[in-house]
């Protein structure tokens, strides 16, 4: 059995767009950095954790890994050994790149890890939603593409309703996450209990839209997708800064559309190549520059992998 294992725990995409809820995309990067190792004693330890500007808690039922991890140790019926956990952020927080669902999909892989993986990736959905759940929310569009890689069709909250769906070649996604914080629970106040007919209707195009997209590997037509969510964003928009200047650049810079990425504040513009997605950031850099905000941008790729596991000792 090992003793010690190091996970990486991706960024993840929620919504696509339209998707609300149901559709999530898994990032090569950024990346949270768990590490594991097996413990005498019973329950879960967090030893410490870097990279949150000391926002997160150590203690395990506070934290999204802490908790991920304590239903793991149950699920898998542990109760003469635990896990001690050291977290290193990569993921900012409250940013909507599924920084609590990276720790929660971290935790739960790491204790199936130490335990020999004895259960598939899909089977640590309910442990790593356990997770999320207990800082933003039961919704599993961040959760299980960061378990299963690539982009996931989210129908319900259990394993038997996540299905893949293709991941396009060449897609490059260019990142910009503006500095302040939407914290999930926030932005889904917002928004709206009930719709008209006529937008549900729309919306349903859209999202429709947006899976034909992925299957037909139509990198144009799914930057229109994303960015024809007539119910959420409309919402949200009010919370994220610049996105209608950032939009309009990106697509004045070869992007094929912009859209919120889970939550926000990230926008996230869909590209065909590194050279349009870089173009893409110098001109959004701009505009926060001229708004004076800081602005942390990214480039990176769609990862089929999702959380990743090294055994260390
Ligand atoms: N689907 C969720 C939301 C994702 O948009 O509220 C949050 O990361």
């Amino acid at each position: 059995m090992p003793r010690r294992v190091e996970i990486i725990a991706p960024a993840t995409i929620a919504n696509l767009g339209p998707g609300f809820d149901i559709v999530g995309m898994c990032l090569e990067e950024p990346f949270d950095t768990i590490h594991a190792e097996l413990t005498e004693s019973a329950g879960v330890v967090i030893e410490a954790i870097t990279g949150d500007g000391g926002k997160l808690s150590l203690d395990p039922v506070k934290n999204t890994a802490g908790v991920a991890a304590s239903y793991a140790l149950n699920q898998l019926g542990i109760t003469n050994a635990g896990v001690k956990l050291t977290l290193h952020k990569g993921l900012p927080l409250a940013s909507g790149l599924g920084s609590s669902a990276a720790s929660a999909a971290g935790g739960a892989a790491a204790v199936n890890a130490l335990f020999n993986s004895p259960l598939r990736r899909v089977q640590l959905l309910d442990a790593a939603l356990e997770g999320e759940a207990s800082v933003s929310g039961r919704h599993a569009d961040n959760v299980a593409p960061a378990l299963l890689g690539g982009i996931v069709f989210v129908g319900g909250l259990t394993a038997d309703k996540l299905a893949p769906l293709p991941t396009p070649n060449g897609l490059v996604l260019a990142l910009v996450t503006p500095d302040v914080a939407v914290p999930t629970v926030e932005a889904r106040a917002v928004l709206p209990k009930q719709v008209p007919l006529s937008e549900m209707v729309k919306q349903t195009a859209a999202v429709a839209k947006l899976i034909s997209a992925l299957y037909r590997n139509d990198l144009e037509a799914l930057g229109q997708a994303v960015e024809a969510d007539c119910i959420i964003e409309p919402a949200r928009r009010h919370l994220m800064p610049g996105l209608l200047e950032v939009r309009e650049a990106a697509r004045a810079r070869g992007a094929f559309g912009t859209t919120i990425s889970g939550a926000g504040p990230t926008l996230c513009s869909i590209c065909d190549s590194v050279a349009t997605a870089q173009r893409v950031i110098d001109g959004v850099a701009l505009i926060y520059a001229r708004m004076g905000l800081n602005a942390v941008t990214r480039i990176t790729r769609p990862s089929i992998e999702g959380v990743k596991v090294k055994v260390i000792e």
